[in-house]
Order: structure tokens, then sequence, then C-alpha cells
């Protein structure tokens, strides 16, 4: 089923400033939080950063000529299509123009088809000489005065070498005041670096180990590679993630706190140390042993043709989660291996009733195994959304979370 993209659209327009290095962060930034982008540049832009490293950034075509073959009309529909306008970093020559209303590449003729109901930012980057002419100053208040929103410049060594006003804010900085920007009511934003830094996420991952002796153990298939894939998302998009992780998991490829486990027993202990630090979600990815071994300490003599393990039954570490810290949103795995849909429903609906789960996530081990391995969302504030990708996954647990 394919799914209308509802994420903000970021139209960005580049221009010839030698401080365009700086916005490639902004774009890969924003497209990591799944903002949809397009990209205009002018002809200048292109000398200072290359169509391969802004396509490679952002998956987009750039737009650069008015006339192209086939995208004659661009100028109005890109500007109907975005929700705002970012141009970053606005040279002086642009800012002029667009002041003068000159129209005469696709950058400024975009200007001339913008909607004032939507935001269109600018980002000043030049020499200080530069913004202090008259000619700017002019086209900056002329520009404020119609509703353009020109962000400061930040003060300091330009380029050029001189120091002074005009220098093109941080990418931190303009990320932030991106993210501020108001947008059109109907557009949810996704999770903003800010909110989502306040939240604490802890994500379980892979298998438990249960001990038969002291060198052999029985553990499950879990790789903790889904797991790890959500944490990444989460972690690319600013919130704070603990990754609690089997020994053999796979770990995040970007940088959060890790916290390891091993057996049943080792995994309930470290709940029981983590879930009363505040952590606002527990993703519990983790497949946990149902059985545990009634061990035998040294090794097991491996003469006998046959050996008997007696295996006790275990607690379900789920249901401990909303004794140990009820205000986390607890958000649990089912993992089956059946095409039963009734065995499927009680399954899930007792994640929800005894476990006290918020959402639960089901996947079955036939999905797991395809090349497709998709998963089903469940949960009691909306219907069940069925079939996504672990990227859809890691956006639908991401709104959750927020
Ligand atoms: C090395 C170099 C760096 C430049 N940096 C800037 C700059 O930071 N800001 C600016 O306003 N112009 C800068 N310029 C001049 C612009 O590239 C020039 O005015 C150009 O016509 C701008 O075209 P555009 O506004 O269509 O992109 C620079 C030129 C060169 C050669």
């Amino acid at each position: 089923m394919l799914k209308s993209n509802t994420n903000p659209k970021l139209l960005f327009i580049l221009t010839g400033s030698i401080a365009l290095y700086k916005v490639m962060n902004v774009l890969s930034h924003f497209k990591k939080l799944n903002y949809q982008i397009k990209v205009v540049a002018t002809e200048s832009a292109l000398k200072f950063v290359g169509v391969s490293t802004i396509e490679g950034l952002t998956g987009e075509k750039v737009h650069v000529d008015l006339y192209e073959n086939g995208s004659n009309m661009d100028h109005i529909h890109l500007i109907r299509w975005a929700d705002a306008v970012v141009v970053a970093p606005a040279t002086a020559n642009y800012i002029n123009k667009l002041a003068t209303g000159i129209a005469d590449d696709l950058a400024s003729t975009l200007f001339l088809a913008h909607d004032f109901t939507k935001p269109f930012a600018v980002f000043p980057a030049m020499n200080t000489k530069m913004y202090q002419h008259p000619s700017t100053q002019k086209s900056i208040a002329q520009l404020k005065s119609w509703g353009v929103d020109i962000l400061d410049s930040a003060s300091g060594v330009l380029a050029c070498g001189e120091i002074g006003v005009g220098r093109l804010l941080e990418p931190e900085q303009m990320i932030t005041a991106i993210e501020n920007l108001k947008l059109p009511v109907n557009v949810t934003k996704p999770a903003t670096t800010a909110i989502a830094k306040a939240k604490k996420i802890l994500i379980s991952s892979g298998g438990t180990q249960e001990p038969i002796d002291d060198i052999r153990v029985i553990s499950n298939k879990s790789s903790g590679k889904t797991a790890a894939q959500i944490a990444d998302q989460f972690i690319a998009n600013g919130f704070t993630v603990t990754y609690l992780a089997a020994e053999t998991a796979k770990l995040p490829t970007l940088e959060c706190e890790v916290v390891k486990y091993t057996s049943f027993h080792s995994l309930e202990e470290k709940l029981r140390q983590l879930l009363p630090l505040n952590y606002s979600t527990f993703i519990h990815a983790a497949a946990v042993s149902d059985y545990s071994v009634v061990p035998t300490t040294g090794k097991i003599n491996s003469d006998s043709d046959e050996l008997t393990i007696t295996l006790k039954r275990n607690p379900k570490l789920i249901d401990l989660v909303k004794k140990l810290s009820p205000q986390t949103k607890l958000i649990g795995f089912k993992l089956t291996s059946t095409t039963d849909e009734k065995l499927i429903t009680e399954k899930i609906t007792k994640l929800f009733e005894v476990s006290k789960c918020d959402v639960v996530i089901h996947n079955d081990w036939a999905s797991v195994n395809s090349l497709r391995h998709t998963f089903n969302v469940h949960s009691k504030q909306h219907p069940v959304k069925t079939n996504l990708t672990i990227d859809d996954l890691s956006q639908e647990l991401m709104m959750e979370a927020l």
C-alpha cells in the first residue's frame, strides 16, 4: 500500500557564495528527518558545489534552467509544491534582484511566483562591505516589508579574511531557524531536534542466552538488525537513545549509550536498573527466552548419547515494564510463525491487555526470511497499519515517541 508523504516540503534555493558548503549539512539534516526536499541552484552556485554532491545528499534532481526541455513550468510547479522556501546562502546579487523584481533565471523567477502565505526565508552570506552596501541594505528592508524572513547574518572572520557582519549562520543555527518556520497548518513536522533530544528512548535488542552449564548456552536467532536500524533512525533524528543489547546483537552505526545483557536474568536486572530512569518510550525488540535451563556447574560430560536438560518457565519480562515505570510508553514486538489470523489476534490482544503495551509491532517469521521484511503496527489510537518497511516503521515509532 502506497502512503502519501505528509512531511513538510522544503524548496531550497542555492546561490553563488563561498559559504555554500555549509548548506550541505543542512540539506543532509532535513533529508534524514524525512522532510521532502527540492533544490534550485543558480548557475553561480554550481561553481561552488557540484550537482552530484547535492543530488547525492537529497536524492533529488537539481533544477537550474528556466527553459529546460519538459520542465518549462517549473517556476510555477516548484513554488506551488513548497510549504516553505529557504534561500541559503543568499548572495548580495540575489537579494538585490529579488527587491527589484528582476526575474532572469529560475531562482529569481520563483520569487515573483511566490505565494506570501508560505514562509520565504533568506540566509544572507557575503562580504561585510557587500552586506552594508546601501543597495543591499535597502533591498533587505524592502524584502522584509513584503514579509520575507531575512535571517540575521553572523559576525566573524569572513572567507575573504575580513572581520565583520555578513557571515552565513552555522548549520545548527540555520537548522533551528528552519525548524521554527511557521508552516501551513495542515503540515505535520517530524521530530524537531530540540523536542526529540528531550525524549529518552530505551531500545532492547538481540536474543537472550540461557546457560546450560559453565560453557554452553541455549539461544535464539534474533540478530538485533531491526532494533539497530530503528535506533539509528532515532539517533539521526536527535533522540537520546540507550541501546540495551545482547552480546551478539547488531549495534547501531551512530553513537549512543550501549548497555549489554546476556541471559534472561541479566536482562531483567538491567531493566530494573534502567526503567526507573525516566525513559519516555521503551521499544522492546529483544527476543527473550520463555524458558531458562536449570543449570549445571562445570561442563556437562559430552560422552553420553542422550542428554536431558531441564527447562523452567520464565515470567514475561514485558509484564514488568509498566510496574517499574507506569509513565513509559511501551512498544512491544510480537513475532509469529503462522497464518492463523485468530491466533495472531489473540497474541496481540494479550500484549495490550496483560502486558499493558501502548503499541504492538507484529511481524511474521515468513516475512523476516523474505526479501522484504515488513511490519504491522497495532495501536489503541489508530487503525492497524500494515506492510510497513523498516523505514516506515521507524517513522511511525518516532511519531509515537514524540
Ligand atoms: C570565490 C568567490 C566567492 C564569492 N562569495 C560570495 C559570497 O559569499 N556572497 C556573495 O554575495 N557573492 C559572492 N561571490 C560573488 C557571486 O558569486 C556573484 O555575485 C554571482 O553573480 C552571484 O550569482 P547568483 O546570485 O545568481 O548566485 C563570490 C564570488 C567568488 C568568485
